[in-house]
Parts: C-alpha cells; sequence; structure tokens
C-alpha cells in the first residue's frame, strides 16, 4: 500500500483539511491513511465519511503504515498530544509532521517527535467552505519542494500566509477562535430583534444579510471600518444612540481583551 499523507486525528478540522484536496483531486482516497483513537469513530468514518479512505484505530498494530507516509498531518486536540506515540524507523530528513493544534510550538513537537521535521498550521473552520485562512511556520530545514507542497495543500480551501512563529498565536486568536466571537454576536444582535418583537428565525436572517451586506460593502467600495460607521451615524440619530450604549458597555475593550485572552491561551499550550 502506498500512502502519501498520514492524518493522526480524523475529527473536525481533519475532515475540513483533507476534504477540499480530495474534491480537487490533489490525492486519492485510497492515498490517504487515518488514525483515530476509538473503534465508534472507525465504524462512523467507514459508514459515513463520503470518500473511502484508509481508517485504523490508535491501538491497532496496522497504524504502522500511516506513521510510515513520508507526511503526516496531525490533528488530535492538545491535551491528547501525550498519548501520540511516533513509531518510525526512519531518519527525520524522511518524515514531515504537519500539526494543526492550537498554541503547540515546534520547539514542543521537534521533542514529541524527534524523528520528523516539524511544521505548524493554524488554519480556521471556514476551510470547510474553501473560505479559510492558514498560518504556516516551517522548522528552518525543511526543502523548497516540500514547503510548497503543503502550502498547495491548504490553498485549495484557504488565504495561506506563511509567519514567523511567534505571530502564530495572534493569528490563531483573530482567525481561528474568532469565528465563535462572531457566531456570538450574531445571536446576541439577533436575541435583539426578538426583544424587539421580531421572530428569532427573522432576526438571524435579517442580522447574516446585514453583515454581509456590511462585508460586501467594505470591500467592493474599499471603505474603512470608520468610514461605514460614520455613513450611517446621523447627529443625535438611532445609530449613536445604540454606540453610546456599546461604549459605555465596554464592547470595543471586550472585544480587544477577547482577542487578547485567545491568544495568552494559545500561548500557554506552547
Ligand atoms: N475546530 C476548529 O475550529 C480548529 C481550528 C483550528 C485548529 N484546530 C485544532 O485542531 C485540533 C483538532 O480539533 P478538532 O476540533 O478537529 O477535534 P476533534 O473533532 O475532537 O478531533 C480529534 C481527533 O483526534 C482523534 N484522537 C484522539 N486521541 C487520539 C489518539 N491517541 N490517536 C489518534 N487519534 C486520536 C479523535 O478520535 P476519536 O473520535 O476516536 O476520539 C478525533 O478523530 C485541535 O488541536 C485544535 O487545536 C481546531
Amino acid at each position: 500500500m502506498s500512502l502519501k499523507i498520514g492524518v493522526i486525528g480524523f475529527g473536525n478540522i481533519a475532515k475540513a483539511i483533507v476534504t477540499p484536496i480530495l474534491e480537487n483531486n490533489l490525492l486519492k482516497p485510497e492515498e490517504i491513511g487515518c488514525i483515530v483513537n476509538s473503534t465508534k469513530s472507525v465504524e462512523n468514518i467507514r459508514n459515513n465519511y463520503k470518500y473511502k479512505i484508509h481508517i485504523y484505530e490508535a491501538t491497532s498494530p496496522e497504524n504502522k503504515v500511516v506513521w510510515d507516509c513520508p507526511i503526516k498531518i496531525l490533528a488530535v486536540k492538545p491535551q491528547q498530544l501525550k498519548n501520540i506515540k511516533e513509531i518510525c524507523k526512519d531518519e527525520s530528513s524522511k518524515n514531515i509532521l504537519v500539526s494543526v493544534l492550537a498554541g503547540v510550538s515546534l520547539n514542543k513537537l521537534a521533542k514529541f517527535f524527534p524523528r520528523h521535521k516539524c511544521i505548524r498550521v493554524v488554519t480556521n473552520i471556514p476551510i470547510t467552505i474553501g473560505k479559510g485562512l492558514t498560518g504556516i511556520s516551517f522548522d528552518d530545514d525543511i526543502n523548497d519542494n516540500n514547503r510548497l507542497f503543503i502550502k498547495n495543500l491548504f490553498e485549495k480551501s484557504s488565504k495561506v500566509f506563511e509567519f514567523p512563529e511567534d505571530y502564530l498565536d495572534i493569528f490563531l486568536a483573530l482567525t481561528s477562535s474568532a469565528p465563535a466571537i462572531i457566531a456570538l454576536i450574531i445571536e446576541a444582535l439577533s436575541d435583539g430583534g426578538l426583544s424587539g418583537g421580531l421572530s428569532k428565525k427573522l432576526s438571524e436572517e435579517l442580522v447574516l444579510e446585514m453583515i454581509l451586506g456590511s462585508i460586501l460593502m467594505l470591500k467592493e467600495k474599499n471603505l474603512s471600518p470608520a468610514d461605514l460607521k460614520n455613513m450611517v451615524t446621523s447627529p443625535a440619530g438611532t445609530t449613536i444612540a445604540a454606540l453610546r450604549i456599546l461604549e459605555r458597555k465596554g464592547l470595543r475593550s471586550a472585544l480587544i481583551e477577547s482577542i487578547m485572552g485567545a491568544m495568552n491561551k494559545s500561548k500557554e499550550f506552547g
């Protein structure tokens, strides 16, 4: 069996990364082998994942074929890292490990996987629909061919940015954690609509369309956020009444601090 990519942990984010690779015919399903923790997940992926990839349980001796792949994607939770045992015989020059674990540094990866050259990737959930953002930091001695190959894997479904590792924690906060912040804002604004007497469904639809329209307007007219804010804020009007309340409640500062909180948590995992 000749696998091209091994995936250790095949949950939400691994599926979001691998599916566009298969959809875009970069690799064939039989060239991908994955390891998961439980029998239940093996069965679930065999029965429900639309591509027939190879899938093994972590305790199965067969999972060695995944570790024998030259390139592996590591996509377990940071808390599960301690359970992953590297089982490669080859020298590190032949093995590449791409980690998507939040906050886990290249230094720490090198200690867990001494027979691999490591790459740290931060991506976000919109990668699922081809609208992701991906930040990558490479070990210094990864060659240009491998750099290009890995970038190409992510470019089918996201905009890719190469960074020195120090920037990955803030990149993660702003791109990977922030979809939850946006979801919370959408939910809260919709509750505002509900409070004013609209149905929940209609409120959510209006909020989504308003946000989409606002973003397109910023992009298409090349406006700054301040330009857009000033356009809709007239003297003694409704919008300044809303903004005054948000300033009084500290929303701006809360949002800034939320990004710093996510960044600091990511650094703690390091
Ligand atoms: N979700 C996001 O938006 C996002 C974005 C960027 C980065 N990340 C990062 O991606 C990583 C995975 O997140 P996720 O949301 O995809 O998690 P998830 O859905 O819980 O997936 C974790 C996967 O790891 C498997 N696993 C656990 N222990 C294992 C072991 N010992 N050997 C092999 N496989 C094992 C699990 O198998 P079982 O199902 O059998 O337990 C599961 O397939 C995290 O480190 C996170 O920081 C997530």
